[in-house]
């Protein structure tokens, strides 16, 4: 039905807006485009577009840039109005299921239900026993589902300034899906491995808890790269922009290169150590280990990450290739350049492999 018109991934984060688009040719995805603007600071505030407009300036000389006129958008939201929750019920068709869904939901979702979308996905059957005083045991069939409820105006909000470059929004995913959708693109399902994706940017750290390829636990928490900008704005008696250089390691202006790593060290391990909370919660819930930790976002581009991460966590860490898998020309893409850029193109990535006919989300 598409078919004809081109889809872009637009994701628009906190700090700036990220542009892929991808051709799927007969030997997979090739990269077309792939554009990254800034945003300038308050446009986008705790995961709420404050200012639609900058925001659809910003798209529309993306578009420019990148040469691109009408197509069709696959963006993604995070935060706090977005719930994903595993839930159990009696075992039950797909289509009984979408039938009864909205009911099943109501005592999970902290909202109104009319005010939400509601999507699911059976991810398996499962069996509970019951037995009453001097009865026979009796078995139950049941099913894990994962839940996925959005605010409705939490979409429209992100589909305006969408709309208003001109383009057409097809779908609204989730930064956990658009991570995990990237992640199996690239490496194939990770089975018998308990994976832990990590997405580090601006104002949101998404985790997506993958066993055996699938969603098992997943949470966004407020903290992340902006969390080490104030902190270097407060050390260093310093405004934003300047604070953002400097953790790039740009623009010293006499201040120590030590006494910067050290800060973003310290708030590193304030960040991952509610991180950490939540991995034991998954650890204890489940009695399952993760075996490793995939960094992907802006953050993954501070240089040591890695090492600072695998301590941190007691658990390996490695940075993504979201183009592992896509061919990219050198020609048209300097390979350095996307090499240290790759990590920030993860759900940009992710949300431009998506098309209509996939597991639709909501
Ligand atoms: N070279 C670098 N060194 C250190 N930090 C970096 C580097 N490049 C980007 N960052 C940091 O990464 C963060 C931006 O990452 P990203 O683009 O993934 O976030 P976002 O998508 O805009 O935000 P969010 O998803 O939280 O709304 C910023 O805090 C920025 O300072
Ligand atoms: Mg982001």
């Amino acid at each position: 039905m598409f078919g004809s018109r081109d889809v872009i991934g637009l994701d628009i984060g906190t700090s700036s807006i990220k542009l892929v688009r991808l051709k799927k040719g007969k030997k997979g995805f090739e990269l077309l485009n792939c554009g990254i603007m800034p945003l300038p600071p308050e446009t986008i505030v705790e995961g709420t577009i404050e200012k639609p407009e900058v925001v659809t300036n910003v798209i529309k000389n993306l578009l420019k840039i990148e040469k691109i006129k009408v197509c069709d958008v696959v963006t993604a939201v995070s935060g706090q109005s977005v719930v994903i929750k595993k839930i159990n019920v009696p075992k039950m068709t797909e289509d009984e299921l979408a039938e009864s869904i909205r009911v099943e939901a109501e005592q999970y979702i902290p909202f109104d239900i009319d005010d939400v979308n509601l999507d699911f996905q059976i991810i398996k059957e499962t069996t509970s026993e019951k037995k009453e005083e001097g009865e026979e045991v009796t078995k139950t069939a049941n099913m894990d589902v994962l839940l996925v409820a959005v605010r409705r105006d939490l979409i429209a909000e992100r589909n305006k300034p969408v709309i208003d470059a001109g383009l057409k929004p097809l779908i609204v995913d989730l930064d956990v899906f658009a991570m995990e959708n990237e992640y199996e693109h690239n490496y194939g399902f990770p089975q018998s491995e308990v994976l832990a994706l990590v997405n580090m940017g601006a104002t949101f750290t998404n985790v997506n808890i993958l066993v055996d390829g699938v969603t098992e636990f997943t949470r966004d928490i407020s903290s992340s790269g902006n969390r080490i900008t104030h902190e270097l704005q407060k050390n260093f008696n310093m405004d934003y922009d300047a604070a953002e250089k400097l953790k790039m390691g740009v623009g010293l202006n006499g201040v120590s290169e030590k006494d910067v790593a050290n800060t973003i060290v310290s708030v590193l391990g304030e960040i991952s150590h509610e991180i950490n909370k939540m991995f034991h919660d998954f650890i204890k819930s489940t009695e399952k280990n993760i075996n490793r930790v995939i960094l992907s976002g802006g953050c993954a581009r501070i240089s040591g990450i890695e090492k600072i991460l695998t301590e941190n966590f007691d658990i390996p860490t490695e940075k993504i290739n979201p183009f592992e898998k896509i061919k990219v020309n050198p020609k048209i893409f300097d390979p350095e350049y996307i090499q240290e850029m790759a990590p920030v193109f993860a759900i940009g990535v992710g949300l431009a492999i998506r098309r209509l006919g996939d597991k639709v989300k909501p």
